[in-house]
């Protein structure tokens, strides 16, 4: 048996396998895992200002108070529109160099409020301009701290488009001075209104070659069964699960060898449709499509999902769509 009391060199060599365990745990596998990210197609990377902006974000401790993280939970469904997916960071988390990732932005104090959609919730320069230079210019009641010094003070033969109108009883300026906002500022604040939570609604996937989208007429006449399946899977479902079905890692499933989409009993794949679907943390939330869809186009989908990216299950039946529905429908009335 080990005796660590009296044997250094095993209970050194003891505590290193610990460590080394550890820290492939904790550290090395987490980030390994992190790098098969992918960006959500459509969503813009930072500019060099905002990436500047997003650095004096990091120095200044601003996640101190500060979340970036809609959670899946009621209470933070004011901060945004979707929960958050891995995928959201995916620019805002490159690597700053060989040796340091960059700092983690999630937070988890919210002494102030989640900045994940400020971008669009006050896309006012003037009133960020204000508010960084003294809170309580434009929120009363507030504890943020004023960050004074990223402004200076210069008089007016000085005229600059980033001078902020501040009455002089609050800056105790002399006669014709103006306040200036700095570079720093600057950026912090185009780094602030990029915050802005990236909308799939919006969003239009590119068209791959793939036809139009089919008439309404032309689903009930037949038409070409395959084409037809593949355009309303592009329009309704390719912004997510993307046109090769291989989807997004850290945001949407591939439906590409989906054990679901491939199940030789269709009816879980086309309760999804319906009903939407949120089983996995590491996913994003699927919508209910049903309202949006009809049965017959809904068998166009499944039909084309499931023989398409190397799927191959037999077709949906109609009447199983149509029941399906129904029963959906009317435990939705009781
Ligand atoms: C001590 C905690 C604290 C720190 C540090 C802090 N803030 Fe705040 N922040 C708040 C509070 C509290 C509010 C809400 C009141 C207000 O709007 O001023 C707020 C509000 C905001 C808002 C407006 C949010 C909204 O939804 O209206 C922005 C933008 C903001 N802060 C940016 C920053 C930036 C950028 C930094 C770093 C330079 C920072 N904050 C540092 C506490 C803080
Ligand atoms: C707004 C994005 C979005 C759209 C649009 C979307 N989905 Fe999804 N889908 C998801 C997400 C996110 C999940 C994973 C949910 C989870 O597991 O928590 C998912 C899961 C699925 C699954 C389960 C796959 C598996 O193997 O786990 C199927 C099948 C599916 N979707 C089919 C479709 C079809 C068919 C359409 C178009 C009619 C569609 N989805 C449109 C986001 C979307």
């Amino acid at each position: 048996m080990l005796n660590l009391h009296k044997d250094h060199k095993n209970l050194v060599l003891l505590a290193f396998v610990v460590f080394v365990t550890l820290s492939i745990g904790v550290a090395i596998m987490p980030a390994y895992q992190m790098e098969e990210y992918q960006p959500i197609p459509g969503m813009k990377d930072l500019t060099v200002q905002e990436r500047r902006g997003l650095s004096i974000f990091v120095s200044e401790g601003c996640v101190a108070c500060h979340t970036q993280q809609v959670r899946n939970i009621e209470m933070d469904k004011m901060w945004g529109d979707r929960p958050s997916l891995a995928s959201d960071y995916y620019y805002s988390k490159q690597r700053m160099d060989i040796w340091r990732q960059s700092p983690s932005l999630l937070g988890s104090e919210r002494t102030g409020p989640d900045l994940t959609d400020i971008g669009n919730r006050q896309p006012s320069q003037d009133w960020h301009l204000l508010h960084l230079y003294n809170p309580r210019l434009v929120v009363e009641a507030s504890v943020m701290p004023q960050y004074s010094w990223m402004f200076h003070t210069s008089d007016t033969s000085y005229v600059d488009s980033d001078a902020i109108t501040l009455p002089q009883s609050i800056t105790k300026m002399k006669g014709s001075d103006v306040v200036v906002a700095s570079r720093d500022a600057l950026d912090l604040i185009a780094y602030l209104k990029s915050l802005q939570q990236f909308s799939f609604e919006d969003y239009e996937p590119p068209m791959d070659f793939i036809p139009a989208l089919p008439k309404e007429e032309e689903i009930t006449t037949g038409g070409s069964k395959k084409s037809i399946g593949a355009g309303l899977y592009q329009s309704n479902c390719a912004a997510c699960h993307q046109t090769n079905g291989r989807g997004v890692k850290g945001a949407f499933p591939p439906l590409a060898g989906s054990l679901i989409v491939n199940n030789k009993n269709p009816e879980m794949l086309i309760k999804i449709i319906l009903m939407g679907y949120d089983a996995r943390e590491e996913y994003g939330v699927m919508p209910a499509l049903g309202e949006n869809l009809t049965d017959e186009q809904i068998k166009a989908i499944t039909d084309h999902e499931r023989s398409s990216w190397g799927n191959n299950a037999a077709e949906v039946s109609l009447e199983m769509i149509t029941r399906l529905r129904d029963s959906i429908n009317s435990s939705k009335i009781q």
